[in-house]
């Protein structure tokens, strides 16, 4: 059986699925006729990222929250897998409230596993993040080696891999986790404070805005389209490989870029649409509090045990996603 059929007429809960990322899997889930589960609380999440699958048969919305048991519970019944991404993302909105990050990103995740496990999922595979490298500094960042955590988001990321392990040894609850590296793509959102860099500054170009770098534009990130973290969500789905199971994996594309080479190629891409953006000058402030200089990711092991296959390099995203914002922004 070709292993993508094994999820057709499965049900699939995808938990923050109103959001950036959670609203991908939920359309390319739809699309090999897997029935869906989304489960969001619209604090980040949006409606209209949803409102394309609200009259497809095979979709069904919860509105709920991972903070509140019940909600998961209600959620989880008749799950066969789960997506877990509901979580505050954002390393300075944990520095801001560090209190709310937790309650969501670490309570809420117990509530899922336990949820997970008493309605006896299958898989629970959960978008884990790179800041979960902290501050250890060797380049590529291998999964098995992990500095000290720079903030509160990256604690409760480290410590959702914890309790994931766990609930393995002592629930036998089957995880994986996804450490995402920067992820951009459709439906990301550019507004507010807590806006992730690709998007942001798109809108400021397209408003024709200087985008403002943090620092002096030297610090590099391994930004990953958002094709190739479905693809991981997938394989992670359907490995029937025990070896692949209970670990975590870097989701990245292997290339790291300076924001200030990020800056100049949307600013490119974008010319092309509007000759204008072409005189839009770049600024810069300090660097920001919790930042890591530079990130990339040793992609080696998700090719070896889950198949990974990036279709998307840097460039290569970055024409899609601007084309998308582009048609979408305006
Ligand atoms: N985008 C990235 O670059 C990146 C990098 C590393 C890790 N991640 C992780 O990936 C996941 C998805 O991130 P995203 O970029 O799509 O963010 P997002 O903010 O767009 O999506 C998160 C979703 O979770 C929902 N949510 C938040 N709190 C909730 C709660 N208490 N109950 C129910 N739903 C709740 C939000 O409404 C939103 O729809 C998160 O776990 C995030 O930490 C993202």
């Amino acid at each position: 059986m070709n292993l993508y059929e094994k999820l057709k007429n499965k049900t699939v809960l995808v938990t923050g699925g109103a959001g950036f990322i959670g609203s991908n899997l939920c359309e390319h889930l739809l699309s090999i006729n897997t029935h869906v589960i989304c489960l969001d609380n619209f604090s980040t999440g949006k409606h209209e990222n949803i409102a394309p699958f609200l009259q497809h048969e095979n979709f069904k919305l919860i509105e709920g929250d991972i903070r509140n048991l019940h909600d998961c519970m209600i959620a989880c019944k008749h799950v066969d897998y789960i997506l877990h991404q509901a979580a505050l993302g954002s390393v300075p909105r944990s520095i801001n409230d560090p209190i709310t990050t937790n309650n969501v990103n670490v309570s809420g995740f117990l509530n899922m596993l336990v949820a997970a496990r008493d309605n006896a999922v299958s898989r629970f595979v959960y978008a884990a993040s790179s800041s979960t490298y902290g501050d250890h500094e060797a380049l590529p960042k291998k999964e098995d080696i992990i500095g000290k955590p720079l903030s509160p988001y990256a604690i409760t990321k480290y410590v959702n891999e914890l309790y994931a392990d766990i609930f393995k040894k002592t629930y036998n609850l089957d995880t994986i986790g996804l450490r995402y590296f920067n992820v951009f793509g459709k439906n990301q959102d550019p507004n507010g404070a807590y806006a992730a860099v690709i998007p942001k500054f798109i809108q400021q170009y397209i408003n024709y805005e200087s985008p403002v770098i943090n620092g002096d534009g030297s610090y590099s990130r391994d930004f990953t389209y958002i094709e190739n973290v479905i693809q991981m969500n997938i394989n992670a789905l359907i490995t029937e490989d025990p070896e692949a199971l209970n670990t975590v994996y870097n989701v990245a594309c292997g290339e790291r870029t300076t924001l200030l080479k990020l800056a100049t190629s949307i600013k490119s891409y974008l010319t092309e649409f509007d000759g204008k953006i072409n005189d839009i000058d770049i600024k810069f402030r300090d660097n920001r509090v919790g930042d890591i200089p530079h990130s990339l990711a040793s992609i080696q092991k998700a090719k070896t045990l889950l198949n990974y296959k990036p279709t998307h390099d840097f460039n290569k995203g970055l024409k899609e996603a601007i084309c998308w914002y582009w048609n979408n922004l305006k």
